[in-house]
């Protein structure tokens, strides 16, 4: 009797990895800006949020006009979250431009 052998074949076109969102809510920072280990979907990035929140402040008083916000970082380590955590704390009404930079 024959056998018949099933094998899986990668695909040889350009993998995509899709993230979801949906657990980050803001930057998770208090009053004062400073983040706690764990908050609004976040576990710790504390620096990196709290940066985000300066950002914010700056474009609430309106001195980020014409700058830009450049997020660097491996793969996977939170730049596109960081900047949806920007955008939701911003809300609706802010028009902000980010460039996101992904390091190998
Ligand atoms: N510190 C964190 N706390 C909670 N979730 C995180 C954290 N960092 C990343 N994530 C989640 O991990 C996943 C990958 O993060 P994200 O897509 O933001 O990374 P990235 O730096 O933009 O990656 P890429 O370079 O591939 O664009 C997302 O689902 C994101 O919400
Ligand atoms: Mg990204």
């Amino acid at each position: 009797m024959t056998s018949l052998v099933v094998e899986s074949v990668a695909s040889t076109t350009k993998r995509q990895r899709i993230a979801t969102h949906t657990h980050i809510k803001g930057l998770g920072l208090d009053e004062e800006g400073n983040a706690a280990p764990m908050g609004a979907g976040w576990v710790g990035q504390e620096q990196a949020r709290e940066a985000c929140g300066l950002i914010v402040d700056m474009i609430k008083q309106k001195k980020m006009a014409g700058r830009a916000l450049l997020i660097a970082g491996a793969p996977g380590t939170g730049k596109t979250a960081l900047a949806l955590g920007v955008a939701q704390e911003l809300g609706s009404k802010a028009r902000v431009q980010l460039l996101l930079w992904s390091r190998i």
